[in-house]
């Protein structure tokens, strides 16, 4: 793990990395602020000096491209399996990359592929959490949110966090390599924050209304209208509550 202090982007800090030689997989960058941090679509993550948390996890994926989709879904879900390790009970997932505790956003997770040459593609899964959001910072987000110390009972050490969310997810993304997305579509629906919820799904300008019925196999999320259910997987999607 390499510990930078400003970077643009820690995935940014990664790619270059990547661009520069092999690296093992699970290599992981964290820094304590990032200038340009991203979320999905070119918006914005903001990532103060010193406080939260922003790592980037390097991880190879044999199988190419179209290998590496529910990524974000493994992402999500083991960084929730380690927040109930430090103490959170509530916490849970919104498909396909954002991770809430009771309606507020605590962290989200940007995956960023490329494609090489042999047929293989390497990601960069990108993690943000919230620890200790400064009020002046925070009063900036455009949405509800929240941080780990408001949500546990006694301090817990960055180092502490960060060690126990890597171990997670890279146990998330092995179990990925060796079994798919099985052990994530059978945890998925305890805790998906909108299973069995009325959801609008918006892509562009079209926009649908459905029950949100959890993922399937391949990680697209599954909207039930009118007792049909559809399938929707892209990168342009976001759902939010009826
Ligand atoms: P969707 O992915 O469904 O479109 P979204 O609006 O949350 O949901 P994302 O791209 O996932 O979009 O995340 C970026 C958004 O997250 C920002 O537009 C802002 O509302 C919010 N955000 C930015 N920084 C933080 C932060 N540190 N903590 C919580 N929320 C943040
Ligand atoms: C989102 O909610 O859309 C995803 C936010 C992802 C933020 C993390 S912080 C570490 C990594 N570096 C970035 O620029 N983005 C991700």
């Amino acid at each position: 793990i390499l510990v930078e202090s400003v970077v643009t982007s820690s995935n940014d800090s990664l790619r270059d990395l990547l661009t520069q030689g092999s690296l093992p997989a699970g290599y992981a960058v964290i820094a304590e602020a990032q200038t340009e941090g991203r979320g999905r679509r070119g918006k914005r993550w903001f990532s103060p000096f010193g406080c939260n948390l922003y790592i980037s996890v390097y991880w190879p994926i044999a199988e190419g491209i179209n290998g590496a989709m529910g990524l974000s879904l493994v992402a999500g879900l083991s960084l929730v399996k380690a927040l109930e390790q430090l103490g959170v009970s509530n916490a849970g997932v919104k498909w396909p990359n954002d991770v809430y505790i009771d309606n507020q956003k605590v962290a989200g997770i940007l995956v960023e592929l490329e494609s090489n040459t042999d047929g293989s593609a390497n990601s960069i899964i990108g993690i943000g959490l919230n620890l200790a959001m400064p009020e002046s910072t925070g009063s900036q987000i455009d949405q509800r949110w929240t941080d780990l110390r408001s949500q546990l009972s006694k301090p817990v050490s960055r180092n502490v966090i960060s060690g126990c969310i890597y171990r997670e997810v890279v146990a998330g993304l092995n179990e990925f390599d060796n079994n798919g997305l099985q052990w994530t579509r059978q945890q998925w629906p305890r805790y998906d924050v909108y299973f069995n919820e009325p959801v609008t799904l918006t892509m562009g300008q079209r926009s649908v209304t459905g029950i949100c019925r959890g993922i399937d196999e391949n990680g697209a999320v599954l909207l039930e209208t009118n007792g049909n259910t559809v399938r929707y997987f892209g990168g342009e999607i976001s759902l939010r509550a009826t």
